[in-house]
């Protein structure tokens, strides 16, 4: 089978079943990651997408999904937005030099100028260098490799339950095991301070052992964690006392999607670096940037026989930079920073109210379009022990058991935090409609409902159970 009769078994819509697809997923699943294909029937999410628009997804079977993952925070921008596609087919019919090397990129420069002006809340422009990666883990990998040049110093500072991607230096910021398990020593020098504990973060940073120090400013796999107030604030400040780069991964949080340009601007901060990736593609072309100060880019590059020291083949790709700038003018022409900032207040008060009965609700939190929804084992003896037992054969099965419902039976997608099994996310593009915000809220409202008072789900759940082991 060719390329293009796998295009055209995508995009043809007549047709509810689609061999010419069928077969190209038996290749996806002979040839790619069997056991993915495996999940996704297990959890009849294997649906066939045949177009996707702003929030919704339209399947070959003529189901309507809302998207409130947003491909993990990619989808700030909706799901191919016009503007990012014409933006992109006009760079495209320029035939011009996308992936020379030999050039000085002006595309580049553009969304360097942009990205820094978008980052300086204060107008003191304290930021003034920006390297391309192409993936979040490259961009951490960049700042771990950038803070320990400007500092001589190899080792680094994390936060427990963080997630910085899954490269061998960015995996060694995770303390969750369930990601490192079997692929032997990461990099050495990691340690470790709760998020929130500035007397540990202090004890540490005393040592001056450490070059950066890495957080996400709001936890987004751990749960939707928001920092306790003054957290972050002091936690720059002591960087700045002992000497260590403070860096904020904005992989998830930024490009508007907590509500301000940068999640880091909510708390006043002056990172050194800002590391951001996902939405800058307009979920189109894969783009990262991290953002520094100039004192640690030239750290890096002081001289010329060090022009190229740290680099990559797509860094500064045409498409991937035009990608970024037709992304930020539509975060900017849209104000979507402002829509998510009062429609995710407003949502999460919606969600609050319509869940504040049910038991094993504990919390509805969040920033902009950046919700989690925390749930707590049950009190009643008779769901008690459903749910622990569920939690014995896998502790993610209660959250993936709502993810399920929520799809086939709502047509919601969402997923449970990748290192907190009991927060559920909602994070839908920032261009969502108040109409799928309620239909969200209608839909968790009914699933939680079923949880508490119909036996179905816990059966439901076993036979998910026998399932997984058949399957
Ligand atoms: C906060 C954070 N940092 C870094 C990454 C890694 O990004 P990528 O998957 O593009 O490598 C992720 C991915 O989910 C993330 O959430």
């Amino acid at each position: 089978m060719t390329t293009s009769t796998c295009e055209a078994a995508t995009s043809a819509t007549a047709d509810p079943r689609n061999p010419e697809r069928e077969e190209c997923a038996a290749s996806y699943e002979a040839h790619v990651n069997p056991q993915w294909v495996r999940l996704m029937k297990l959890l009849d999410m294997d649906a066939e997408y045949v177009s996707c628009v702003r929030e919704t997804l339209h399947t070959r079977d003529g189901r309507k999904i809302l998207d409130f993952l947003s491909g993990y925070c990619v989808y700030n921008t909706g799901h191919n937005h016009p503007a990012i596609v014409g933006a992109l087919h006009r760079e495209l019919d320029r035939s011009g030099p996308l992936m020379l090397q030999s050039h000085i990129s002006a595309t580049a420069g553009e969304l360097a100028e942009r990205l820094l002006r978008l980052a300086d809340a204060s107008g003191k422009r304290h930021l003034g260098k920006v390297y391309f990666s192409t993936s979040g883990a490259e961009g951490v990998e960049t700042a771990i490799k950038f803070s320990r040049a400007h500092t001589g110093r190899s080792g680094l500072l994390a936060a427990r339950g963080a997630f910085h991607g899954l490269t061998c230096g960015a995996l060694a910021l995770m303390d969750s095991g369930f990601w490192s398990d079997g692929f032997g020593a990461m990099i050495p020098g990691v340690e470790f301070v709760d998020f929130g504990d500035l007397g540990q973060l202090e004890r540490q940073l005393a040592t001056r052992r450490h070059a950066a120090l890495i957080l996400e400013p709001i936890q987004g796999e751990a749960g939707i964690v928001l920092p306790p107030a003054g957290f972050l604030e002091a936690a720059q400040a002591l960087c700045r006392r002992y000497g260590t780069v403070f860096v904020l991964d904005e992989v998830q949080t930024g490009l508007g999607r907590t509500g301000r340009p940068l999640a880091g601007h909510h708390f006043g901060l002056e990172p050194d670096m800002v590391i951001l990736a996902k939405a800058l593609s307009g979920g189109l072309v894969p783009v990262g940037a991290v953002l520094m100060t100039d004192v640690i880019y030239e750290s890096v590059y002081p001289s010329l026989r060090r022009a190229i020291v740290h680099t990559s083949t797509y860094s500064e790709n045409g498409l991937a930079m035009r990608a970024g700038l037709a992304t930020l003018d539509v975060i900017e022409d849209e104000a979507l920073a402002g829509r998510a900032l009062s429609l995710g207040e407003a949502f999460r008060e919606r969600l609050r109210e319509r869940l504040a009965r049910f038991e094993m609700v504990r919390e509805v939190r969040g920033l902009g379009f950046f919700s989690g929804i925390v749930f707590a084992p049950p009190r009643a003896l008779a769901l008690r022990l459903s749910f622990e037992a569920f939690a014995r054969v896998h502790p993610a099965m209660f959250g993936q058991m709502l993810v399920m419902r929520l799809y086939r039976e709502h047509g919601i997608l969402t997923q449970i935090c990748g290192n907190n099994f009991l927060v559920l996310k909602a994070a839908p593009p920032l261009t969502a409609s108040e109409a799928a915000l309620d239909a969200f809220v209608d839909a968790m409202e009914s699933v939680m409902e079923y949880v508490h008072s119909s036996l179905s789900f816990w059966t439901d759940a076993l036979h998910l159970a026998a399932r997984a082991v058949r399957i």
